[in-house]
């Protein structure tokens, strides 16, 4: 391997001092709490100093990881490595009738450490929004008969040219499929149009199944939070060209398991032949439909060939969980929850019961389907129609969930994050560019202006983050990730309209290789070395899901940031050292992924 000596990356380092900004972080009581201080540019000597106490750290980071061995590169079968979904793995472990497509991560565990790299072809996605229309052909799995494929409304956008699929949104007649099935469903539910659904409490819609994502392009123009959700696919995945269009999406499926949200999560669920036999099973992917909807929510089923049976069957469990059947249109069915939880009354024939301790949700994550209906007792169990119509959470629906935590709390997390944000902006943009290698027969790459679009919090807390990229007004979304044992944040992020999942760290991510631009963790590796998570298995993961170039912003304690810095040497990341201003024992690590690794 030849790699330039460690002295000369050191060198490098330090020498683009020109702009470091101090980030004051400190932690008061626990993993879960800290909090960030203003920003404070200090002057040249102290930078200066800054700089040279930075290099004395590195030196001595240098000279410990010395004899540590860089990790090595994945084949080329790795190179869109999902873990935990490996279906032949899964058969042979006794996995079927459709189970051997669901998660197991037990199957894919000893692995040994590999980097997943990038297509050989692999280009940087266009910024965003020109990204959500023209992708690189090269960078997602496609067998070719995808192309030509007519399947659903949501499937036949596609034109391919020679290294680029477009989805020509300016092209009405392309795009006339989505676009007159999102009216046709604003109408069935009684609006004058699709621009109404905000207003109407149609905010955040779970897409099963989307196609190639143009519905959800479509619903986010309107300011709904749309979320594609699919099955792993080994080739032509749904959820990866979603990401791949900067449109939230995640691997999970309603074959035997719980999704990974809390109940009365969505105001919508969206199915255009989304593949989810509902009428098998005893309708349970019904009954976890039903879970994550909010009352007063809808179900949207657009099949072309529902046979007259498994309509009738479909009918049948809806009754059992409360839905009404609203209306159809053509190929189009939509069925809305009940607002009353007392129709799930025990005493009532025919229905499916209440579950009988409304256990926390954050337990039951990824559990079997359950035959019982989640939430009844809920003070979350609120009609979507009754929403108010402030773009921000009202306090009094803050007060709703005030038994997690104060709400002072909540107002801190979003104060520091919007001041964090700021720094880590102005860290990302002159810093790492100054000294990043050129891509070959690439021009100077340019500032990351549009460059992040998909960010995952991988500690979220009370989406702080989030609200602060919204207030800033980046065009970005983000993945906001409770970590499971972790204070159940989740349903106050959802409610804000952002999306979330709970996840254990200690496992992979469900999602693709190369689908974030940017991770952000803070506080989060304490938190694991606490819950004995290997951390190296944490990078790796991180390495796999970010894209080349993309960055890693990770805050926490000395130790375990010291800990990290030597692992991002064996992954080959460039990473700073940020010191704080403050004596205090918070430090922060930028990242970043380099385009190619030799
Ligand atoms: C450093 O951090 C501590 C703990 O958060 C805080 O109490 C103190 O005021 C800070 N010191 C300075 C100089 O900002
Ligand atoms: C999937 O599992 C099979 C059988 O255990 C194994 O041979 C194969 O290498 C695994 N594939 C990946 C990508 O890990
Ligand atoms: C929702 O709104 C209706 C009509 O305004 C009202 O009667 C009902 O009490 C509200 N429900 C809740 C849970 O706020």
């Amino acid at each position: 391997m030849d790699r330039p000596p460690r002295k000369w990356l050191l060198l490098c380092l330090v020498s683009v001092f020109a702009v470091i900004t101090l980030l004051g972080s400190s932690s008061s009581s626990g993993a879960f709490s800290s909090s960030v201080k203003p920003e404070a540019y200090t002057n040249y000597r102290r930078l200066k100093e800054q700089t040279e106490s930075d290099y004395i750290e590195l030196k001595t980071f240098s000279s410990r990881t010395s004899n540590l061995k860089e990790i090595r590169l994945c084949g080329k079968e790795r190179e869109d490595y999902v873990p935990c979904y490996n279906v032949s793995a899964n058969l042979l472990a006794g996995f079927k009738d459709g189970e051997e497509f669901d998660r197991h991560c037990e199957e894919s565990q000893d692995q040994p450490y590999c980097l997943v790299r990038p297509p050989r072809d692999y280009k940087t996605p266009l910024s965003w929004p020109a990204g959500r229309d023209v992708i690189w052909n090269a960078n997602v799995k496609m067998s070719d008969d995808r192309f030509l494929s007519t399947g659903s409304m949501t499937k036949r956008l596609m034109m391919l040219d020679e290294n680029q699929i477009s989805f020509d949104s300016d092209h009405e007649l392309i795009f006339d499929g989505v676009k007159d099935h999102s009216r046709q469903v604003a109408e069935i539910i009684g609006l004058g149009s699709d621009a109404e659904f905000w207003q109407a409490g149609v905010r955040m819609v779970l897409d099963i199944g989307c196609g190639f994502g143009s519905f959800g392009a479509h619903m986010l123009s309107l300011k709904v939070m749309t979320v594609c959700m699919a099955a792993y696919e080994s080739t032509g995945s749904q959820v990866q060209l979603s990401l791949e269009r900067g449109l939230p999406a995640v691997i999970g499926s309603l074959i035997s398991r719980k999704l990974p949200f809390p109940s009365l999560s969505y105001d919508m669920i969206h199915c255009a032949q989304c593949g989810v036999s509902w009428d098998q099973k005893d309708g349970l992917s019904l009954v976890e439909a039903n879970r994550i909807l909010k009352p007063g929510g809808y179900f949207v089923l657009h099949e072309t060939s529902l046979s007259t049976k498994t309509g009738s069957v479909i009918e049948g469990f809806t009754r059992k969980i409360c839905w009404t059947l609203i209306g159809q249109q053509q190929e189009t069915f939509i069925w809305q929850k009940t607002t009353g939880p007392q129709c799930y009354s025990s005493s009532t024939q025919g229905v499916i019961p209440p579950c009988r301790e409304d256990h926390e949700d954050i337990h039951s994550y990824y559990q079997p389907l359950a035959s019982c209906v989640a939430g009844t007792a809920s003070k979350r169990w609120v009609p979507v129609q009754n929403k108010s119509s402030d773009s921000h959470i009202t306090p009094a629906e803050l007060e709703i969930h005030g038994k997690y935590f104060q709400q002072g709390e909540f107002f801190e997390d979003f104060e520091s994050s919007r001041s964090a944000l700021r720094n880590y902006w102005s860290l990302l943009t002159p810093l790492i560019f100054s000294d990043h290698p050129k891509r070959p027969g690439d021009e100077d790459p340019l500032p990351p202006y549009n460059m992040i679009r998909n960010v995952m919090d991988m500690n979220a807390r009370f989406g702080g983050l989030n609200s602060a990229f919204l207030e800033a007004g980046k065009s970005a979304w983000v993945m906001n990730v409770v970590p499971i044992r972790a204070r159940n944040t989740l349903p106050l992020i959802l409610d804000q309209g952002f999306m979330g999942v709970v996840h254990d760290w200690c496992d992979p991510f469900p999602t693709y290789p190369r689908t974030y631009d940017m991770l952000h963790a803070n506080g989060l590796l304490s938190y694991l070395v606490s819950e004995g998570c290997s951390i190296t298995n944490l990078l790796l993961e991180m390495d796999r899901i970010l894209r080349p170039e993309g960055w890693v912003v990770l805050s926490d304690k000395l130790e375990a940031i010291e800990n990290a810095r030597m692992i991002t040497t064996q992954i080959r990341w460039e990473a700073r050292v940020i010191d704080l201003e403050n004596d205090s024992d918070q430090r922060l690590l930028v990242c970043q992924k380099p385009f190619v690794r030799k």
